[in-house]
């Protein structure tokens, strides 16, 4: 399956079979966990399975879309909580969810998992240790927490226990930054589009706007807006990788 396919395939899947990963299954995602991660410098993710016990319990106050049933296995990512860590999350986290995709598993983000005010937790949180608690595998709670101000994210994975459908995605229109002339797009960027339509975003709220800009001969250089709420930095880095990914060309982001 190639990244275009896992990006159409892909729908947030939030009630899951209960059935446990296998161990060959187990070993793909340890496998994909560190490509996403490799040469990333500021994030880092934890593979969790469960172990047979109510790991969603942690999940079950989270969703507006429902509720999160019998996940047996999930990723936290952690960063630094500043634009580029929550950033390099969102693309490095949506880098595992499309590999996850293209090896048969369903999987959601889940942006309030772990949540505190600021968003963060820290080691001495009751859901930090529920989360140390439940897991199957030995946690490296220092790789998780040593830093003052981490920013922690979950991706949720499995098998669906229903098929996902698509969601509402905006027009392409509505997605790029103002003053930009939609019947006007260069075809690699429209492609990249097209794959930005697609990505996931907190809320469904795709809370990015996209726009071509002037950059040295021979680039593709686009500029990239977030306009604000829910986790916008994070679904920013999903926007990003999706664009990329589908534009099919080298692309050279500047961040506004
Ligand atoms: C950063 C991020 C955080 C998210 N957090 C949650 C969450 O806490 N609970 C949930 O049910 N879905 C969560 N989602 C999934 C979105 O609701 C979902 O991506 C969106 O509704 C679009 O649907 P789709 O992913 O099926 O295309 C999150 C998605 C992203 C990108």
């Amino acid at each position: 399956m190639d990244t275009l396919d896992a990006m159409k395939r892909r729908h947030s899947t939030r009630a899951y079979t209960g059935e446990a990963l296998t161990a060959a299954e187990r070993a793909t995602v340890e496998a994909l966990v560190a490509e996403a991660v490799a040469g990333e410098t500021q994030v880092s993710m934890q593979f969790a399975a469960a172990d047979g016990t109510a790991f969603d319990a942690r999940f079950d106050k989270v969703s507006y879309y429902g509720r999160f049933k019998d996940v047996p296995a999930c990723v936290i990512l952690a960063s630094p909580a500043t634009p580029e860590g929550l950033r390099a999350t969102g693309h490095a986290g949506e880098t595992l969810v499309l590999a996850l995709t293209g090896h048969g598993l369903d999987t959601c983000w889940a942006g309030g998992v772990i949540e505190t005010a600021d968003r963060t937790i820290g080691a001495e949180s009751e859901e930090f240790d529920a989360f140390v608690e439940h897991s199957a595998e030995p946690v490296d709670v220092d790789a998780l927490t040593d830093a003052a101000a981490r920013f922690h994210i979950a991706i949720t994975l499995g098998h669906a226990l229903r098929p996902g459908h698509p969601h509402r995605s905006k027009p392409i229109a509505d997605l790029l930054a103002d003053g930009t002339d939609p019947d006007a797009l260069p075809d690699w960027f429209a492609a990249g589009m097209e794959g930005v339509q697609l990505a996931p975003s907190a809320l469904n709220r795709q809370n990015v706007r996209f726009a071509p800009t002037a950059g040295p001969a021979e680039t593709h250089t686009v500029r990239v807006t977030d306009v604000g709420g829910l986790l916008a930095k994070v679904n920013t880095g999903v926007a990003m990788l999706h664009f990329e990914q589908a534009a099919g060309v080298p692309v050279e982001f500047v961040l506004d």
